[in-house]
């Protein structure tokens, strides 16, 4: 079977946008591929953050995630940090990372622009190689995500195929091992709709966790009255009827994209019933498609969380099923890389 890796930093409450974008697509490919989900807490201490909130945030997320539809009993569903692994080959992969290829990183740039570059950590920079690494360690076929990781699993396919080139083939199999490449080149796996899912206050710019107004981003968690307030204010225009694709109407495109997700109709549906929609008409619907699709989500976590004990055991396992993958590449890599076995 291929495998499937992917990944959700706990940092506040998931979005539409991870939800469009990522967690939705999770589902159907569990039943596919062997697919391994994780909560990346190790990147969620890459820009400051609460420690008391920490594990709350890691153990929500994982709960979240049940509750979206990742079924423990084909995913293996398991918290980053719990996997020595990842740090370990973060560390041999950032030896054959060149700075360069960090510097360019379009979220690197961004983040510790708004940071104040010079006092932003040294971990935001190489993020990218504990992705590399999350990816690797399990010798993924297929990663899941939204539109703006593209850049990053651009690296970790150069990345993989460089540590292949320093260190794989035939000096492998002289330091004893099996030869051949070290790691699988992974491929992206991008939605054609949903990749990029745009504020509600501005349909220029992505939905995103770290906007400082809430009235931008749909929670996953939002109560009905909470969303058709956000769905009343939201940015919209006053072109007659409402259509896809015109650039001058990015917030049109925007939440007809939603309403389609959402509702699981084809573009041309949504075209056919909308295209004579005044925005008065528009919003009730797509309110009243939100609120039945995200109503039993919210009644899924509510019940996974009220039993925490549930939760735990399916973290220790699905942490130790990945460990005894991920222990199995860092060791080739270490022998790969010449170092004295234990
Ligand atoms: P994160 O936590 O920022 O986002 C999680 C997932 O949600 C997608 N996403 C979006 N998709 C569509 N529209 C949006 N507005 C939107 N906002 C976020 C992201 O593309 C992502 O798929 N570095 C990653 C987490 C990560 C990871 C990994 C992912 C760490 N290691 C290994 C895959 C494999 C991140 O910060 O995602």
């Amino acid at each position: 079977k291929k495998r499937i890796v992917s990944g959700v930093q706990p940092t506040g409450s998931l979005h539409l946008g991870n939800y469009l974008g990522a967690i939705k697509n999770w589902i159907d490919l569990q039943n596919t591929y062997e697919t391994l989900y994780f909560i990346v807490d190790l990147h969620a201490i890459t820009l400051p953050y609460e420690t008391q909130q920490l594990s709350k945030a890691t153990k929500d997320t994982a709960a979240l995630y049940l509750a979206c539809g990742v079924d423990p009993s084909k995913a293996s569903v398991f918290v980053q940090s719990h996997v020595r692994a990842h740090v370990e080959l973060m560390w041999l992969l950032s030896s054959a990372t060149p700075i360069g290829w960090l510097n360019r990183m379009i979220q690197f740039k961004e983040k510790s622009r708004k940071a104040g570059d010079e006092n932003v950590g040294v971990a935001l920079l190489t993020y990218p190689v504990l992705m590399a690494s999350d990816i690797l360690l399990y010798q993924s076929d297929f990663v899941p995500v939204g539109e703006d990781q593209k850049q990053h699993l651009e690296l970790t396919r150069e990345l993989a195929e460089r540590v292949n080139n320093l260190y794989g083939g035939r000096k492998w199999k002289k330091l004893g091992g099996r030869g051949g490449s070290i790691f699988k080149v992974p491929e992206p796996l991008i939605p054609p709709a949903g990749a990029r899912v745009m504020s509600l206050t501005d349909g220029l710019s992505k939905m995103s966790k770290s906007a400082p107004s809430d009235q931008s981003r749909i929670n996953l968690l939002d109560s009905k009255d909470v969303i058709a307030n956000k769905i009343k204010r939201c940015k919209t225009d006053s072109f007659p009827g409402l259509e896809f694709d015109n650039p001058e109407r990015p917030e049109c495109t925007n939440l007809l994209s939603i309403y389609q997700l959402i509702t699981g109709k084809s573009k041309q549906e949504v075209v056919e019933e909308c295209q004579d929609m005044s925005w008065g008409s528009f919003k009730p619907l797509l309110t009243d498609a939100l609120v039945n699709h995200l109503h039993p989500i919210q009644v899924r976590y509510a019940e996974i969380t009220s039993d925490t004990s549930y939760l735990d055991h399916i973290l220790a396992e699905g942490a130790s099923k990945a460990a005894s993958i991920a222990d199995v590449t860092v060791n080739n890599v270490y022998q790969a890389m010449g170092f004295l076995q234990r």
